[in-house]
């Protein structure tokens, strides 16, 4: 295949190429390398909304060629969770995908990223896996790993220079950055801000779940990461953790957890102080299990 066509002339002119087989997928990019061009990546489970739009035109803006994957990744997912009805469009995710600037769509197949006696597992040990999402008694490391073992996979596969994330997905870009630290992956990674519904809902593929009551709940996170905000400066953390669990009470949400951490740490802290704080939100509103956050 000749790349240079997938991105002369113009993208907006050009068509976006859909890869499914790993060897195919490498044989395009080898030869983009070999012309020096710089490859943006940015990894997807699909059912695209704009933040993941975001991250593409992102990666349109800083990078050559830009590679999206499209891949329901089944190692993230625990026993019960939603990956039987995880949203699937693909038609629709290449148009958008092709229209907010990706020249080249891998979207394998489950068999091709893992292989029968597949067997190795990326994973980031310790408190950054532990906690929130992350702690046994609610998604588990178990998770991350999962994550952590795909990420890696997609970068040797597509070898970027730059991988995009969205911050909404704090505590996986704060993983994500230690196992490239760790592993000494040569990429860089980007964090993109959280894209937001006009009334503050934080864009999710999960969204589609929400029936019309629970979509109106669901507004709640967004309004106590707010209230937080605006407390924590004067009145401290615990009054800004007060502050927000007021805002979900009045709206009915009961968390899974609220909690204020290190934003690269994720280890407790009780105070603002010189460095950056996360404030997280988890909960679970009608069909969906929604997450949020702020740094502060
Ligand atoms: O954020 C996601 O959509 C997924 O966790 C990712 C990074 C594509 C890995 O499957």
């Amino acid at each position: 295949m000749n790349l240079a066509e997938l991105v002369d002339p113009p993208h907006a002119q050009g068509d976006v190429k859909l890869i499914r087989a790993r060897d195919e997928l490498r044989a395009a990019l080898a030869s983009v390398r070999g012309e020096g061009r710089s490859i943006g990546l940015v990894p997807t489970m699909g059912y695209l909304h704009e933040g993941h739009l975001s991250l593409l035109r992102a990666a349109r803006a800083e990078c050559e060629v830009v590679v999206m994957t499209l891949f329901v990744n089944p190692t993230q997912f625990g026993p019960g969770e939603d990956l039987d009805r995880y949203p699937r469009d693909e038609e629709r995710d290449l148009r958008l995908a092709r229209e907010a600037g990706a020249d080249l769509v891998y979207a394998p197949p489950a068999e091709e990223v893992y292989p029968e006696g597949f067997s190795t597992k990326v994973e980031v040990a310790g408190e950054l896996t532990g906690v929130l999402d992350g702690d046994p008694a609610r998604r588990g490391p178990g998770h991350f790993g999962g994550v952590t073992t795909v990420v890696a996979k997609l970068f040797n596969s597509v070898q970027p220079d730059v991988a995009f994330f969205g911050q909404k997905d704090a505590q996986q870009v704060a993983v994500i950055r230690r196992m490239v630290r760790d592993l000494d992956f040569p990429v860089r990674i980007a964090v993109l801000p959280t894209v937001r519904e006009a009334d503050g809902l934080a864009m999710s593929s999960r969204n589609a779940y929400l029936d019309p009551r629970a979509r109106q709940q669901a507004t709640s996170l967004s309004r106590a990461l707010r209230a937080a905000e605006e407390t924590a400066p004067t009145a401290g953390l615990a009054a800004a953790l007060d502050a927000a669990r007021a805002e979900l009470r009045v709206a009915g949400v009961e968390p899974e957890y609220l909690e204020a951490r290190d934003a690269e740490e994720l280890s407790e802290v009780a105070e603002l102080g010189d460095r950056p704080v996360l404030i997280a939100v988890a909960a679970q509103i009608g069909g969906a299990r929604l997450i949020d956050n702020v740094v502060i």
